[in-house]
């Protein structure tokens, strides 16, 4: 994705008012539980890191380094942890089925949040899993989500215009085809049986995996996190909060827990 008008789409409707945000919320919860502990995180694909400088700020004692193919996602994720003042978050530009520049044992967890679906083989998935599991330290951590492929095009269709009225028209046509190139339950379960941690989990969403997550065991939130992590559920606009509810709902159902937010 390095077309500046798609990178425009995508990062206005990923802010933190936009569309995303229940599911960004989400994901931000669910990746502090998993990264708990750890001193160095590596975001894969890591975008205009909307999702990357949330869950920075919200573990300002962890370093994280996001890496993207696209120089233009890079740059604009820079000016974003440039305006929100953070500076846990560096960024290097990197092919995540390569990681020529990470070095081997290197990172306590590796996260990733709606990339994967954009590598075109099987294969592709095989090689960056394969360097997930090279750069990871023994014991370290993993929490990578992607949408789960569809049965039906009705399905697809569903899901990518669900919202169509309230996002730029770009972002729902970029999420149909985001949906349509999702790798199978199967593909998943079968990558991470074999590169990664025993360790690892693979879960989905109740009924339909929409969403799937891969990821070592959560542990507990101190205190504070938790505390202001419901404090954000509550600060969002109240269609968003409905949004987020309904996916801890989905996501609960289908084993993705605990709950950060109860
Ligand atoms: C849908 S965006 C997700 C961004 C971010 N993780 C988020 O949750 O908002 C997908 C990102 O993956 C990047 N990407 C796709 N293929 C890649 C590859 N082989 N290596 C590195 N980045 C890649 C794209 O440039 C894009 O920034």
């Amino acid at each position: 994705m390095d077309d500046a008008d798609q990178v425009a789409a995508y990062s206005y409707a990923g802010r933190v008012d936009g569309v995303m945000s229940a599911s960004y919320l989400y994901h931000s919860a669910q990746i502090s539980q998993v990264i708990s502990g750890c001193k160095t995180v590596l975001d894969l694909g890591c975008g205009p890191a909307t999702q990357l400088a949330q869950i920075a700020g919200l573990n300002p004692e962890i370093s994280f380094l996001g890496v993207d193919l696209s120089g233009t996602m890079i740059d604009s994720g820079k000016k974003y942890v440039d305006q929100l003042g953070l500076r846990n978050v560096a960024f290097q530009l990197e092919d995540i089925t390569k990681l020529e520049g990470i070095p081997d044992a290197s990172v306590d967890a590796v996260m990733s949040t709606v990339v994967l679906h954009h590598l075109p083989t099987r294969q592709h998935l095989d090689d960056c899993m394969a360097q997930v599991a090279r750069v990871l330290k023994p014991g370290g951590a993993v929490y990578l989500t992607d949408f789960g492929r569809l049965k039906s095009l009705r399905s697809v269709l569903f899901f990518a215009y669900m919202n169509a009225a309230n996002q730029p028209h770009l972002f729902s046509l970029d999420y149909e085809r985001s949906l349509r190139a999702a790798f199978l339950m199967e593909d998943f379960k079968e990558v991470a049986g074999r590169f990664l941690p025993q360790s690892v989990s693979v879960l989905s969403t109740f009924l339909v995996p929409f969403l799937v997550v891969i990821r070592t065991p959560p542990t507990a939130l101190s205190a504070d996190l938790s505390r202001r992590l419901r404090e954000m559920r509550k600060g969002l606009p109240s269609q968003f909060r409905s949004d987020l509810d309904e996916l801890r709902l989905f996501c609960r159902l289908g084993g993705i827990s605990p709950d950060p937010f109860q």
